[in-house]
């Protein structure tokens, strides 16, 4: 077995009693991986993979509230995921839209508050609007923070961060010595959320794809071959206990 991939032989829901409940991660990222291989699989056009990975998002978001996790990033639609056919970037320009019609109303019951990081100009009306609908009327909430980026680009947020400073100089508001890893991290769209404990990855893929760089610097990384369809609420606990049999160093010993 491949030292990066862990048996995901475990479904049911009962395992995460036997989380440590004094370690529970306080941020997961997600790279949502696999939807296309899915539908190819049982020989379905590879939109039925997204619509299938939506659901899994349902799922996911209620463990994740039940487990305690304050903060769950999604990798939704990446800056490079427009080079897709143009009826899929349709379809999945969809989804957002879709599903927050469908579980508004769940996640308002529950305290999550939808937040969103992304270069928003790019998206159709319909998303944006179905999105800021979420955000605005989620604003006071104070339970999971479900986050989605949405055309997100790692590299793309830090030329951008790195533009907002580089006016800031140029404005004499700041001076180039000024600028820290507390500042640069400010000047991100994550400002406002910490950077993720732990990184999911599904369907056997062992890379970034540009995903939160700077936040990921000293994140833990768990990698699954399930594909996101298939991935479910007792992957999540599992992917949180491997979490808590690591020791994070942050580079020491
Ligand atoms: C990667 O699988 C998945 C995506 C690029 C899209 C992820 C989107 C969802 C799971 C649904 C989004 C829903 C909301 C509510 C925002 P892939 O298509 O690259 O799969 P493949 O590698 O097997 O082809």
């Amino acid at each position: 077995m491949d030292r990066f991939f862990f048996n995901t032989d475990v479904n049911t829901d009962k395992k995460n009693m036997l989380l440590d409940q004094d370690n529970i991660p306080s941020h997961i990222a997600i790279i949502m991986d696999g939807n296309g291989r899915w539908a190819k699989q049982k020989g379905l056009p590879r939109v039925a993979g997204h619509r299938e990975g939506m659901k899994t998002i349902t799922n996911v978001v209620e463990k994740a509230n039940d487990i305690g996790i304050q903060f769950l990033t999604l990798y939704a639609f990446s800056t490079e995921n427009w080079k897709r056919p143009k009826t899929e970037v349709d379809f999945l320009m969809k989804l957002p839209e879709r599903f927050l019609d469908k579980e508004l109303p769940a996640l308002q019951k529950n305290n999550v508050k939808v937040k969103t990081i992304g270069d928003p100009s790019l998206l159709p009306p319909h998303t944006k609007q179905a999105v800021d609908k979420a955000v605005r009327e989620t604003e006071n909430n104070s339970g999971l923070v479900l986050n989605f980026a949405l055309n997100y680009g790692g590299r793309h947020e830090l030329v951008e961060a790195v533009r907002k400073l580089g006016r800031e100089v140029e404005h004499g508001h700041l001076k180039p010595e000024d600028i820290t890893e507390s500042l640069f991290s400010d000047r991100l769209l994550t400002s406002e959320i910490p950077d993720p404990d732990l990184l999911i990855r599904t369907s056997g893929e062992i890379r970034l794809s540009n995903f939160m760089l700077w936040q990921l610097a000293y994140s833990e990384f768990w990698f699954t071959e399930v594909l996101w369809p298939d991935f479910n609420g007792g992957h999540l606990v599992e992917a949180v206990q491997r979490y808590q049999q690591r020791k994070r160093r942050y580079g020491g010993v």
